[in-house]
């Protein structure tokens, strides 16, 4: 990753923690931008500034907030969550998103639906006029081979994510196959993300297309940021 490339994220996920307030239950996602959130989080709650309960979305996120002292509960817990702060894949004019290159796209569109805010933050590389990446999609293992057939049949190029230090399928945090799924440009996200959802077997498509109300985007550049 280009030093450009990391200041950006670092500059968009500082930016989000500081729309923390004291007191907040806020949901983490998973990645790299928001690692950068969660050191800033982690450095106002050691300073006093702020006490706050975070909701990770993965195992990756909740491995590192223990790292930092940030302190962890849960959705059953706290259902309703002040602010959700998540990377994304792609990010188009209208807030539709593609998300799920960590896998964690089925925890992330929980917090997201319980969150009061979606912050997502990103560098500019994400932001694109129309939403044309892989999409990641979490499939029960039973199931494997039917998704992957109505995904073709969806117009879609289905291939099951191999572990890089993993002979096999990646087995998200869930207990499931991750199948990535080439679509080419798409048209029309929020058709696809449902007829993608309502397959037999699938967990969660990474296409969000429902939290625009809420969402604010985050995009860290070189030396600031740019709210959208
Ligand atoms: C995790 O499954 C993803 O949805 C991430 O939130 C997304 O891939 C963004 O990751 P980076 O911040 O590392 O680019």
């Amino acid at each position: 990753m280009s030093d450009t490339v990391v200041n950006a994220k670092k500059n968009a996920g500082y930016y989000a923690a500081g729309l923390v307030a004291d007191d907040m239950v806020v949901g983490l996602g998973t990645g790299s931008t928001v690692l950068y959130t969660m050191e800033k989080l982690a450095e106002r709650i050691k300073s006093g500034e702020i006490n706050i309960l975070g909701i990770p979305t993965s195992i990756q996120t909740a491995m590192r907030a223990r790292k930092l002292g940030i302190p962890l509960t849960t959705l059953d817990e706290y259902p309703d969550v002040d602010i959700a702060i998540d990377g994304a894949d792609q990010v188009d004019p209208a807030f539709n998103l593609i998300k799920g290159r960590g896998a964690a796209q089925t925890r992330e569109r929980c917090l997201a639906e319980c969150a009061k805010r979606f912050v997502v933050v990103v560098d500019g590389s994400k932001i694109t006029q129309k939403l044309s990446g892989t999409v990641p999609v979490e499939v029960i293992p039973f199931a494997m081979t039917l998704v992957c057939e109505r995904l073709k049949a969806l117009g879609g190029n289905p291939n099951p994510r191999e572990g890089a230090k993993k002979d096999g399928p990646v087995i998200t945090d869930n207990g499931n196959i991750e199948i990535d799924c080439e679509f080419g440009d798409i048209d029309d996200p929020k058709a696809l993300q449902t007829a993608i959802n309502n397959l037999p077997g699938v967990v969660s498509c990474g296409i969000f297309t429902e939290f625009k109300e809420k969402t604010v985007v985050v995009v860290g550049t070189e030396s600031g940021i740019e709210i959208l």
